[in-house]
């Protein structure tokens, strides 16, 4: 990853899978950021034990902060904890990786199944951007004199997944048809397109990223990815993105999807 491009970086989801690797690997970079926010539900439930013990190794680094992505109130409240931690620094990367799959074909999915993970997938991502837009704003007039080059400017990734282009549906729906899953996460993709084009001004690029089909509890042991290979393949990605990327799918090796 280039150095001294995201000083201080929110991810959120981050007690297991995707989420917990990626903070692991920033902390481990050589030039890692200054400051990172480990956002996850509950940090002293038993589901928190690893990223507990992660921040302890990086406890100079690493700050775990409560932040239930589809809850208004834990989302204001962790604002005000990086607000606090942050002075008058900035951030510049939100990562909102916390996701939600209730997987069920048009006869298993009722409205709760919609609701519940389109409020995950979807508005959580929408509140979450919106409450830190502040401190990115802020990262976007520190970094402006650099802009054009890779990493100049501060960056919002919407974690997605190829299951949600529409274009390649006919391809991947008999394996997997999870109704809510892929009808959010295309959701989250307009999403993404839409605070790229209102985010342009502020100097803020925002990008959907497809992590791969990784071994996680969401994607199961027979994935084919590991979530180190996905998450240093995301952080590759990520610190190579310019203004050309906002608005678009990628994947974890950089490579555009179609929506
Ligand atoms: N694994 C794959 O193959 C794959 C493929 C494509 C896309 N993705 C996407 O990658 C992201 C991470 O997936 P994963 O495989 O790491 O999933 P995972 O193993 O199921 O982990 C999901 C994470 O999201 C958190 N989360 C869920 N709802 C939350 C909420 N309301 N507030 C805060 N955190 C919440 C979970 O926390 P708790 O422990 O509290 O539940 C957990 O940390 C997701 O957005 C997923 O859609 C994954």
């Amino acid at each position: 990853m280039n150095p001294g491009i995201y000083n201080s970086v929110l991810v959120t989801g981050s007690n297991r899978g995707i989420g917990l690797e990626l903070v692991r690997q920033l902390a481990e970079l050589a030039t890692s950021p200054s400051q990172i926010f480990a956002g996850c539900r509950d940090p002293g439930g038993p589901r928190s034990k690893a990223l507990q013990d992660l921040a302890q190794k990086h406890s100079n680094l690493i700050t775990v902060i409560t932040l239930d992505t589809t809850d208004p109130v834990s989302i204001k409240e962790a604002s005000q904890v990086v607000g606090r931690k942050l002075g008058d620094g900035s951030l510049s990367l939100l990562i909102n990786n916390a996701g939600l799959n209730i997987p069920g074909n048009l006869q298993e999915t009722g409205m709760k199944e919609m609701v519940d993970v389109y409020t995950t997938n979807v508005v959580g991502p929408m509140l979450v951007a919106k409450e830190f837009l502040p401190y990115m704003q802020r990262a976007s007039a520190l970094l402006g004199s650099r802009t054009g080059k890779a990493g100049s400017k501060p960056a919002i990734i919407n974690v997605s997944t190829l299951f949600s282009s529409i274009e390649k549906c006919h391809e991947t729906f008999s394996e997997a048809p999870m109704y809510p899953y892929r009808t959010s996460k295309a959701a989250l993709n307009m999403l993404t397109r839409c605070m790229a084009e209102e985010l342009k001004k502020d100097g803020i690029l925002v990008t959907a990223l497809h992590p791969g089909w990784v071994k996680t509890d969401m994607g199961g042991p027979q994935a084919p990815l590991t979530v180190v290979d996905s998450a240093s393949g995301m952080l590759r990605v990520i610190s190579s993105l310019t203004s050309e990327h906002s608005g678009t799918l990628l994947d974890w090796e950089g490579k555009g999807i179609p929506w």
